[in-house]
């Protein structure tokens, strides 16, 4: 996006920077307590510099595999003045309280309670796995299905879905293709988007049909027995088949694209998916500085991040497909 049109959508949305920045700002607090919170007990005894150690002795004596993850995680307790460094050697510069978690939520924007704080086991466990390199758990392991589902249901996920409607102006475009019109939700997690679009798609009063497809079956459980329940949309498992060729006017994918290890390939899988004259549209946050600690969270409960503006062109380049992105909602239309 140029810059006069992000300051265009800026004065459209006077309240939206203020929000995203609060946001990002709260995601940032919430992961800089929670790496506290890890290395709190590792670190407290090393509290002067006479009692430093350096990576490499706190890397063996925890067993860490991961030393890139550890060294990022150093550098933001560095960045937060816990830690002071001498080359590789930390020592302790302020205590880290035992509270700081509850501390940190206390401060809070609502929306990142509801976002993040229900991850909290989740995400302590992630920490302390990822460091070790254990194998990432299912998307829907446990108690993490739960609390995708609430996450997903956040006020921000679905201001960028409708975004991305806004974007693909849906409502000229269906008018332009022959009815009914057949929409796939790719990675349709909890349902809570596909029911966006079915709404959405309901107001304009074409004809259309909706699919809606994930890996993840507990997800999909939701969407189907809880979130959409009465809404005539057909689920399958991407475990069990994958979507048939030349059969969609439209495919939707919100946030799900940087949890795919080869996204140049699922963008060819999709082009083949689609009917003549299909898109693709969704969104898909590009990495900012602004954004990097949401980003740290996902990459530690296993995606694999988000992509650079170039990397998110490239999947669509080298499938032939033209892109049309905005930054700033991170939602994107790309066109065969
Ligand atoms: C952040 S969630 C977004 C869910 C939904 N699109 C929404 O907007 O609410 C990411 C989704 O990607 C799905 N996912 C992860 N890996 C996948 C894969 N290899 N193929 C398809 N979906 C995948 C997850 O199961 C999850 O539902």
């Amino acid at each position: 996006m140029g810059k006069l049109s992000l300051i265009a959508t800026l004065f459209r949305h006077p309240l939206l920077l203020l929000k995203l920045v609060k946001l990002s700002k709260s995601a940032g607090m919430y992961m800089d307590a929670l790496v506290a919170d890890h290395f709190r007990k590792i670190l407290s005894p090393l509290d002067s510099p006479e009692k430093s150690k350096t990576f490499k002795q706190i890397i063996e004596e925890q067993g860490y595999s991961n030393e890139p993850l550890f060294e990022e995680l150093i550098a933001i307790l560095i960045d937060n003045k816990f830690i002071t460094n001498l080359g590789e050697k930390i020592w302790l510069s302020k205590p880290i309280s035992k509270d700081i978690i509850e501390q940190t939520e206390k401060k809070l924007s609502p929306e990142i309670v509801d976002a993040f704080a229900t991850f909290l086991d989740s995400t302590k466990k992630a920490i302390s796995d990822r460091l070790i390199n254990k194998p990432i758990d299912d998307f829907d392991a446990g108690e993490l299905r739960i609390q995708w589902n609430i996450a997903l249901r956040g006020e921000f996920y679905r201001l960028q879905r409708r975004k991305a409607f806004e974007l693909t102006n849906l409502k000229t475009w269906v008018t332009k293709r022959k009815p009914p019109l057949t929409f796939l939700d790719y990675g349709c997690g909890s349902g809570d988007g596909t029911r966006q679009l079915y709404e959405y798609l309901n107001k304009i009063g074409i004809e259309f049909n909706i699919e809606a497809c994930d890996v993840s079956e507990g997800l999909m459980e939701i969407a189907e027995e809880d979130e959409t329940l009465e809404l005539p949309i057909y689920y399958f498992s991407l475990k069990e088949k994958n979507p048939p060729e030349n059969h969609y006017d439209a495919i939707f994918a919100s946030q799900v694209i940087h949890w795919i290890q080869d996204p140049t390939k699922l963008i060819a899988d999709m082009k083949s998916w689609l009917k003549p004259g299909g898109i693709i549209f969704g969104v898909q946050s590009n990495i900012s500085k602004r954004i990097y600690k949401i980003d740290l969270f996902i990459r530690l409960l296993g995606s694999q991040g988000f992509p650079t503006l170039n990397n998110l062109q490239s999947w669509f380049k080298n499938n032939d497909m033209s892109l049309e992105y905005q930054e700033l909602f991170g939602i994107f239309k790309a066109t065969k």
